[in-house]
């Protein structure tokens, strides 16, 4: 029996103040930090305690040292059962998608959501999101405590959800409390944890020894000399203390328990636990090492199994450990646990190296009698197989291959261990097959660098006869490399592997030259890219393979575009959308370059709603078959694209995943990429703040990368931002630095315009005329160039704009009209929105006032339409200094009234708390004082009528989604 809780006052009061906090409908997250047997499960146990009699739902899962192969273990471990007995009612309004999502995480949820649906790496985020909306629904009744311990033995996949839940918590009252050792933590969990902590939405309690006087209150029975010798030993480590006071008195004898070295406790510690063992018969302690090297819980038979003895006597050993409290019962039937953890290691280590090898031989043996999955068999197949043992490594290879789809990582280590165990005369073709293989669950887990290492190794080793595999791992290796933005090596190895081929026209030949051609597009040589896309098509067209030309039709057609040749692009265009709209998901999913670059190329090309359709048709492929590496690309065109035609708040959306799928994995890259796609979209939607702080992120990370359109995109996004932040001379030079001199050459095609007329805002707030001047030229120029109604469009407005600067009220009015209309015959919306609403400047400037009301009603109904709420406040304001009385669409009277009386300012805190973000945070990001944020907050429930944060975060999400 557990002695009675003693001691931690001060973490006590912590608990009880999150709880109280709990109540009142705020929920956070707290960290129990501490080394082994300091108390940190104790303490859990309080938690639970003392949620329980608050009536809180408190759920607890726990992470295994020996399952950490199993995908999301910890909150399966705390959920699942759970979920699974409630009614159905409860999960249904979270409808069929999110729930097809959460299966992914506990899987025992749904069982019609077979592994067949198996979510693609990089689509985690949304099972984390179903995730948030089930937390959410938990606590919709009742504040909910989840606790995930011993998280330092977490999956990867928990460990990728907690941080998830951390970035963005969900918006109920729910707490998180996770209990982990230090040190243990991966690098980058430990990092995030730390960024959380930063940002408060995590908070740290770090548990230390007990006091002596504490201490004293777990031995009562013992005399003073005792405890005070005891405490000594122990250095006040709670689990010390008890297994000191359990077999201390004998463990003067430390000597005998030499066998405990790889145990990270005080000698006396070791001792004592060894003396505890020795007190066992040979017999019983062989069931209990059987036991350990089954894992912690365990199951009988398979512990007799292991140690080679039968069940009957078994089954009497286990009564025994069971009396002696180094084994408990758990609340499943026939499935038992170590005393702790530590007990587990410490017996464990006390069997003969060379015993456990052939336990865990026999452990193996057992599970694959009794047609146990491969991944539960692989870890003891890899703790006793012998080097070069081929059946080992078909093992390991195989419970790669069941792991690879829905978790890379572990994959990535199964293959690993296959090739150490590989010996060194197999055959090298095998070895690179792994090596693939492992590259290829490393890229998918976004472990670039590592994929990389994997893919140069297998680069060295293939024979110089297998000239077709080494093409195909260069290939491999450059792909990997853009997504590392090492643009340069992948050109030098593309090149030099095309140099040495002696087939043109081979598969791998062609493959090569679609890459350089890809190459070239990260190199802003977009004549390169669609001449060696031309190369490839007709190298390839003997090999009559439609996905194949599709493809490089699709990337002719994004060169020729990109490089301003909008004849050939439209031409290629055609052709390649012709093919592959003729073609099946699955074919095209054999290559998601295809869809891919042809909705680029249809961005390039004004054709912005195909190139929505083409985007979203990439997205629903990318859903199933999961190339990681695509979903920059995929989710840049759809945001885009989306933006662009007037939906900018659903194009938030999209970025926005793609955003928390590249922080997922640390891809700076795809991270950049993604953020300055959101930065885009916020400020399409008039969310500046966001925009500001996504493209300075982007910019941040983009500074050392190679030049290029990424780098130029972010740091162009930044530049936008602080245009609107009011440093218009700031954001010219950053243009300037970041897109390849004053003219932009880094932007190929129609977008270089519509950066040249963002560039001259900058220069005309920055009262650089002639500059201005320089650049509306520019863009005339790329106008006529590409021929494209959208350049058209960027061209006259930036000379509406330097027109309007200047007080010529009838050019500026005429070249932002020419805008509407050219923006207006492709579709772009945001484009003719903004045009309008110079113009209607323009006729105000001339005296025409009717007029002007006339055209910006229009750009403010537009805005309206968008969900671009700012721009239409924006617009509003002007019609009122026109006389022109302003009706607020807004329904009056219903539920959302509230919202509609909040100041501009009130509303933007509100925003702020729909973002979880925390009063110090608030106060921080608006120049406030944190009173004033108080003090607005109290206006703002009392308008709104609701008495909680969460309660004003849905008011607002609902006001904004009616
Ligand atoms: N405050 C306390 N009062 C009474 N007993 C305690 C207290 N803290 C810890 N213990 C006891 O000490 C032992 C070790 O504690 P616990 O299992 O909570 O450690 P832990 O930090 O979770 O270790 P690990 O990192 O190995 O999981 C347990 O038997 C526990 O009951
Ligand atoms: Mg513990």
């Amino acid at each position: 029996m557990p002695a009675s809780f003693v001691g931690r006052k001060a973490e006590l009061a912590a608990i009880d103040g999150l709880l109280e906090e709990l109540h009142t409908g705020r929920g956070g997250a707290v960290a129990f930090v501490g080394e082994p047997g300091i108390g940190k499960t104790r303490l859990l146990g309080e938690l639970i305690a003392r949620a329980d009699m608050r009536g809180h739902l408190a759920l607890n899962g726990t992470a295994s040292d020996l399952e950490r192969d199993v995908p999301f273990s910890v909150f399966a471990d705390a959920l699942e059962e759970y979920v699974r007995g409630l009614a159905p009612e409860v999960l249904e309004p979270l409808g069929p998608d999110v729930v097809a999502d959460l299966a992914q995480v506990l899987p025992l949820i749904d069982r019609t959501v077979g592994a067949a649906n198996t979510r693609a790496t990089h689509e985690r985020h949304q099972s984390h999101q179903a995730m948030r909306l089930l937390l959410e629904r938990l606590a919709a009744s009742r504040p909910l405590v989840l606790v995930l311990d011993d998280m330092h033995w977490a999956d990867s996949g928990s460990f990728e959800l907690l941080l998830a839940l951390l970035r963005r918590p969900p918006a109920a009252p729910v707490l998180i409390a996770a209990a982990f050792r230090p040190h243990l933590l991966p690098a980058r969990v430990d990092r995030a944890l730390e960024r959380a902590e930063r940002a408060e939405t995590l908070s740290r309690i770090q548990l230390e020894a007990l006091p002596f006087e504490d201490a004293r209150g777990l031995l009562e029975q013992r005399d003073d000399r005792d405890v005070s010798l005891i405490y000594a030993e122990s250095g006040g480590n709670p689990f010390f203390l008890e297994q000191l006071a359990r077999f201390g008195q004998r463990a003067a004898a430390a000597e005998r328990s030499g066998g405990l070295a790889g145990l990270e406790v005080p000698p006396a510690v070791a001792a004592a636990l060894g003396e505890e063992l020795a007190e066992l018969t040979d017999e019983i302690r062989l069931l209990l090492q059987a036991a350990a090297v089954v894992g912690d819980p365990f199951e009988p038979e398979l512990a007799a199994a292991t140690a080679a003895i039968d069940e009957e006597g078994a089954l009497d050993a286990l009564d025994l450990l069971l009396a002696r409290d180094l084994i408990r019962e758990t609340d499943v039937p026939r499935r038992f646990r170590f005393r702790h953890p530590l007990v587990r290691r410490a017996v464990y280590e006390s069997a003969p190296a060379g015993w456990r090898l052939t336990a865990h031989e026999r452990c193996a043996e057992s599970l694959a009698a009794r047609g146990a999955p491969v991944a539960a068999r692989a870890r003891h197949v890899e703790l006793s197989a012998r080097h070069c043992d081929p059946s080992a490594v078909a093992v390991l290879r195989e419970a790669g291959d069941s792991a690879a789809g829905s978790a890379p990582a572990t994959a990535a280590r199964w293959f690993e261990g296959a090739l150490r165990l590989m010996s060194e005369d197999a055959p090298a073709e095998e070895r690179v097959t792994l090596l693939l293989l492992q590259a290829r669950s490393l890229a998918a887990t976004g472990q670039y660098a590592e994929s990389h290492a994997a893919l140069l190794e297998s680069i060295r080793l293939v024979p110089d006869e297998a000239a077709a595999v080494r093409m195909r791992l260069v290939t491999q290796c450059a792909v990997v490399e853009h997504q590392l933005g090492r643009y340069e090596d992948a050109r030098v190895r593309l090149q030099r592997a095309l140099a040495g081929s002696e087939d043109e026209h081979s598969r791998e030949a062609v493959d090569l030259m679609l890459e350089i051609a890809i190459n070239r597009l990260f190199q802003a040589d977009f004549d390169g890219m669609h001449a060696w896309a031309a190369r490839a098509l007709a190298a390839g067209e003997p090999l009559g393979d439609r996905v194949l030309t599709a493809t490089a039709l699709a990337i002719q057609a994004a060169g020729a575009a990109l490089s301003g040749a909008s004849g050939l692009g439209h031409e290629k265009r055609d052709d390649a959308a012709g093919l592959i709209d003729g073609l099946s998901d699955e074919e095209l999913g054999g290559d998601l370059n295809a869809v891919t670059q042809l909705a680029l190329a249809e961005m390039y090309l004004d054709q912005f709603e195909s190139a929505r359709r083409h985007a979203e048709r990439a997205m629903s492929i990318f859903r199933v078959t999961g190339q990681s590496g695509h979903l920059a690309l995929i989710t840049a065109m759809l945001g885009t694209s989306l933006w662009i035609r007037g939906r900018p708040v659903e194009a938030m959306g999209v970025l926005d995943g793609a955003v928390e799928a590249a922080r997922l994995v640390d891809d700076a890259h795809g991270l950049s990429w993604a953020l300055f796609n959101l930065a885009d979209a916020a400020s399409a939607a008039g969310d500046l703040d966001l925009a500001l702080s996504a493209a300075e992120e982007s910019w941040e990370l983009a500074k050392p990368f190679e030049p290029g359109p990424i780098r130029a995109h972010a740091g162009s996004a930044f530049a936008i931002a602080l245009l609107h932040g009011g440093h218009a001379a700031q954001a010219a030079d950053l243009f300037i630095k970041a897109a390849g001199g004053d003219e932009l050459r880094t932007f190929g095609g129609a977008v270089r315009n519509r950066y040249l007329e963002a560039l001259t805002r900058c220069f005309v707030a920055a009262g650089r005329h002639e500059e201005a001047e320089r650049t509306v030229a520019d863009a005339l120029a790329c106008a006529e160039d590409v021929g494209l109604p959208s350049a058209r469009g960027m061209a006259q407005l930036a000379l509406a704009t330097v027109a309007l600067a200047r007080g010529e009220a009838e050019d500026a009015s005429r070249a932002a009209l020419h805008a509407v209309v050219a923006f207006d015959s492709v579709g772009h919306a945001h484009g003719a929105t903004h045009a309008r609403v110079v113009a209607g400047r323009a006729h105000a400037l001339a005296g025409d006032s009717t007029g002007a009301a006339e055209i910006l009603e229009q750009a403010a109904l537009d805005f309206e339409s968008f969900g671009a709420s700012r721009y239409r406040a924006e617009v509003e304001r002007e019609l009122r200094k026109l006389g022109h009385a302003v009706y607020h669409r807004s329904a009056a009277g219903t539920a959302d009234a509230g919202i509609g009386a909040l100041t501009a300012r009130e509303l933007q805190l509100a925003r702020l708390v729909v973002d979880r973000r925390t009063n110090t945070e608030i106060a921080a990001e608006l120049f406030l004082s944190k009173k004033t944020v108080e003090t607005h907050l109290r206006n703002i429930f009392r308008k709104v009528d609701v008495s909680s944060r969460v309660e004003l975060a849905r008011a607002v999400e609902r006001a904004d989604s009616d």
